[in-house]
Formats: structure tokens, C-alpha cells, sequence
């Protein structure tokens, strides 16, 4: 695993947009894998910037994204695809038809699973999945106790996640209890992986990684397995370590 040390927040989005940013440019057809949180807001907010500012084109990228949440409709401010729109797409020559989130109000969840994983492959694969990680280790939302070989499918979320995420929501209670998330094998599969991580209550889970210890109990050691990973993280997340 490449590790690529920030100075802070600020450093940590800059550093992973320039990472992007010459990915997109080498590739302008490419398959990027989105990530949702907190984390990546800023590096979002650097892709922006430099589209404005430099003219990075993202005409020939298709969008995946890790996960959704079950039940929120598209534009309720708490959905992925609202947080998508709001923080990149809209600001960016995309061409909404070219991303794509799983359907959390799909009547089938299961079949909606099995199509996102077909979607996937007929988009070619994804050429680099960002990636962001939970305090317990989990990416996308698998938890702990996810299997290795695990596609996209349907998860009920923790709840220390639904702790760590009700900030996002008026109330923990307005918080879905389950969402459709990529598997750990669907992680796997992309390209390149680029894990991002900034503040000191990562660290934990940044030492765990960087341990290099395969652990069912702590979904990211399975990027272990992985050729191609690099982790843009700052001071604070890297303090354990
Ligand atoms: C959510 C998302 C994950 C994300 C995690 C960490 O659970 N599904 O993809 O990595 O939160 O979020 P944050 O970046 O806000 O700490």
C-alpha cells in the first residue's frame, strides 16, 4: 500500500484531487467508484475548482457509486445521489446519464443488487474506486463480519454507523436502518483503489489497516489483499501509525 502523507484536512483534499485529477486526464474515458461522507467533500470541492479553473473534462467519465441508502427518494437531502449532485455533479460537464447510485427504493432490492453488479460490468469495470472508511473499518457499508467475496447487496446498518452518521440527519430516528452497498469482492475488483482518511478519530482504524492483518472483523484489512492502493491521509489519521 502507498501511503501519501497530508498536513491536514485542507492537504489530504488537495492531494487526492491532483490524484484524480491526472487519472481523469490521462484517461478521460474512465470508470471512477464515488465514495459519500464527510471525507471526501473536500476533495470534491478541489475537483470543482479545477474544472472551473483548469478545464479538466469529465465528459467521457462514468460515475459508480459505493453506496445508497434504502427508501430516501433521489432528491431527499440525505440521499447519496442528492449529496452527488450537490457536491460534484451539478458543477461539473458530466453527463448525468454516465453515473449511477444503486436505487434504494427499488421494490426488489435483491434484483436491484444483481443489476448494479451487471451494470457494472457493462461500464467495463471500475478503473479506480475512492474510498473513504468508517471508525470501525467499514468501506462502502460493509461491517464487520462481511465476507471477503461479498457482491453488492443489502445491509443493516450497525448501529454505531448510524451513531456516526445521524449527524447527517434532523434526527437518529429519520435515519434509514438499511442501505445497498458494493460487496468487499465488488471493491476488490476495481483497478486502483484510493482510500482517503483525515482527523484523529480515524487513526485506530488507519493503524489497523496499515497492520496489514487480514481481519473479517475489520472490513478494510481486505484491501490488503489488493495490488493497487494508495491512502491519502493526514497527520491526525496517520497518528497511530
Ligand atoms: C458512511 C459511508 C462510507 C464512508 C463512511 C465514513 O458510512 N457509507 O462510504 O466511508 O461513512 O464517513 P465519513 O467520511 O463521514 O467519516
Amino acid at each position: 500500500m502507498n501511503v501519501i502523507r497530508a498536513d491536514n484536512y485542507q492537504d489530504m483534499s488537495q492531494k487526492a484531487a491532483a490524484f484524480l485529477i491526472q487519472h481523469i486526464r490521462q484517461s478521460p474515458r474512465t470508470t471512477l467508484g464515488l465514495a459519500t461522507g464527510g471525507t471526501p467533500i473536500g476533495t470534491y470541492r478541489e475537483l470543482v475548482k479545477d474544472h472551473r479553473e483548469q478545464g479538466t473534462s469529465y465528459r467521457g467519465v462514468t460515475t459508480v457509486n459505493l453506496d445508497e441508502y434504502v427508501g430516501l427518494e433521489e432528491d431527499h437531502p440525505n440521499s447519496y445521489r442528492y449529496y452527488m449532485e450537490n457536491h460534484l455533479f451539478r458543477e461539473i460537464d458530466i453527463d448525468r446519464h454516465q453515473t449511477y447510485l444503486p436505487d434504494g427504493r427499488a421494490e426488489d432490492l435483491a434484483a436491484e443488487c444483481q443489476r448494479y453488479e451487471t451494470l457494472i460490468r457493462k461500464v467495463g469495470g471500475i478503473d479506480l474506486q475512492v474510498l473513504g472508511i468508517g471508525r470501525n473499518g467499514h468501506i462502502g457499508f460493509n461491517e464487520p463480519g462481511t465476507p471477503l467475496h461479498s457482491r453488492t447487496h443489502v445491509v443493516t446498518l450497525t448501529s454505531s454507523t448510524r451513531q456516526a452518521n445521524a449527524r447527517y440527519f434532523p434526527s437518529e430516528e429519520e435515519m434509514p436502518t438499511q442501505a445497498i452497498t458494493m460487496g468487499i469482492a465488488t471493491i476488490l475488483d476495481s483497478r486502483q483503489i484510493l482510500l482517503l482518511a483525515s482527523g484523529e478519530d480515524k487513526a485506530p482504524a488507519i493503524q489497523h489497516l496499515l497492520e496489514g492483518k487480514p481481519n473479517p472483523d475489520f472490513p478494510a484489512s481486505a484491501l490488503i489483499h489488493h495490488p493497487r492502493v494508495t491512502i491519502v491521509a493526514d497527520n491526525e489519521a496517520l497518528s497511530g501509525a
